[in-house]
């Protein structure tokens, strides 16, 4: 197939990159020029494993980058829509940008049926728009069919996500449109792209091939809101029975581990901490709110799931300033300032928004993150913000080292090292990297979510009193 993908952040790339690895003839769409010249002098904007890999194997032979949207249109027969829908002040997801995309697909979509594709997350009613804005502005209906193809990619996986699915969800209104789709996704479910040699590995639970669901653009728009609103009200369940463990003073990794052990609730996207980030969850569930409201109905428990979201940001600041009384003058080391592990992506961090707390309490914040140092700068414009090239190096003299991002690395610190450079055995872990009987046999005051606080099992806590 040729495909034209409009758009180049998470979602574009790694579909475009994807589908060039499939077999398809790619043209990858940006209108900021930089961008693409940068895709086409070989860098990777983004921190995406694999993604590297699947550029170089593909660029200019399977995948062409360009800000020629008419070019690329008219020699494709997909056209995948794939450029932002930030939120707006009131929570509504701003669909301009799709609005302007489809505007300029309708003047060069041509007299070769094509397929446009909605590949961003968008709000039901969004394919009835874009194919009345492409009639509007003189394309002929009989020549395009608009579908819906959300995307479940997660970052940092993004890759193995796109190529190893649960499902692949085609809502499309024609047999002709569903067939191109189908075809897109051709390699993949006939299993032909899982035999090759050169395939990108498959994750532990890949079930194979991966399951169609065919269904009507509506309800595909539908699927794709509905599912993080889901799983970010996972999160927010957890995180409230993750307040209630430390209310009683139970563990809230065995609770998780004997709720999650019923296949009907599962223990994925069960795992309690600060709070989600991120791109995608925030506003996708302020939008489906929003939508639901414009729709008729008053969909209140997505409030509540954002309002625990909020509070559990505060509630980890309160943990921190309880563990060191108070925070002015202190120094803190901080592990971890993407919005998740694997990511160099800041957008909606928890972890840069209780940094940022942090320096208003007057707090001075050593920073290490393995990828996500340079975004951070960005929003952290302040002198009480420094950073660290290793975990060991911020927690150097600190008074205590805070935990943020679920980076692997950081689950697996030399304990002896940090406690050696740490000025008090202080560890407040936002993400329950950490056994409190591990942390106490080493020596450390643990604080984490959900679970009991532990002291130094074995060592005398001589710094904190020297100090
Ligand atoms: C999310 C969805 O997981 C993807 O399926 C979806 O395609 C994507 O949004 C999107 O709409 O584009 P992503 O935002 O990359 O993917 O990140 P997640 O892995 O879902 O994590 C989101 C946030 O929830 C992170 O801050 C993470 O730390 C947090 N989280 C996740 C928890 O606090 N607990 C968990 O158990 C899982």
């Amino acid at each position: 197939m040729r495909i034209a993908v409009v758009g180049s952040g998470y979602v574009g790339l790694v579909a475009g990159a994807c589908f060039a690895e499939l077999g398809h003839e790619v043209i990858l769409v940006d209108n900021v020029e930089e961008k693409v010249a940068a895709l086409q002098r070989g860098e990777t904007p983004i921190h995406e494993k694999f993604l590297p890999e699947l550029l170089d194997r593909h660029r200019n032979s399977r995948i062409k980058f360009t800000s020629d949207l008419s070019a690329a249109v008219e020699k494709s027969q997909a056209v995948f829509i794939a450029v932002g829908t930030p939120p707006k002040e009131d929570g509504d997801a701003d669909l301009s940008y799709v609005e302007s995309v489809a505007r300029d697909v309708a003047r060069c979509v041509g007299s070769e049926y094509k397929i446009v594709v909605e590949k961003s997350t968008v709000p039901v009613y969004t394919s009835d728009w874009i194919r009345k804005i492409m009639v509007l502005n003189g394309a002929n209906p009989d020549h395009f069919d608009v579908t819906s193809n959300p995307e479940f990619l997660r970052e940092g996986t993004a890759v193995s996500d796109f190529l190893y699915p649960d499902r692949i969800v085609i809502g499309a209104e024609s047999e002709r449109a569903r067939a191109m789709l189908r075809e897109c996704y051709a390699p993949m479910t006939s299993g032909d792209y899982y035999r090759r040699p050169t395939a990108i590995p498959a994750p532990d639970a890949a079930k194979l091939p991966p399951r169609v669901i065919e269904t009507s653009p509506k309800s595909a728009e539908l699927i794709k809101h509905a599912s993080n609103a889901f799983l970010a009200m996972k999160i927010s369940f957890v995180n409230a029975v993750a307040n209630m463990c430390e209310a009683v003073g139970a563990d809230v990794e065995q609770v998780c581990e004997g709720v999650g052990s019923d296949n009907r609730i599962g223990r994925r996207f069960l795992y309690p901490g600060i709070g989600y980030g991120g791109s995608c969850f925030p506003k996708d569930v302020s939008a489906f709110r929003s939508v639901a409201r414009e729709c008729g109905y008053d969909f209140r428990l997505l409030e509540e799931v954002m309002r625990i979201n909020d509070n559990q940001r505060d509630r980890f600041l309160r943990k921190i300033r309880k563990a060191l009384w108070t925070l002015n003058g202190k120094k803190l080391a901080v592990l971890g300032l993407a919005f998740k592990g694997g990511t160099d992506d800041v957008r909606e961090s928890p972890a840069i928004a209780l940094v940022k707390s942090l320096v208003r309490e007057g707090a001075e914040c050593v920073c290490y993150d393995p990828a996500a140092v340079e975004r951070a700068r960005v929003e952290l414009p302040t002198k009480a913000v420094t950073y660290a090239s290793s975990p060991y190096e911020a927690a150097q003299g600190a008074h205590a080292l805070v935990i943020l991002t679920d980076w692997e690395e950081f689950s697996l610190l030399d304990l002896d090292r940090l406690h050696s450079a740490l000025r008090y055995p202080i560890v407040i872990d936002g993400r329950n990297l950490y056994k409190p009987a591990l942390m106490a046999e080493a020596g450390f005051h643990y604080h984490s979510v959900g679970r009991p606080e532990t002291v130094p099992a074995k060592r005398e806590v001589s710094a904190m009193n020297a100090a």
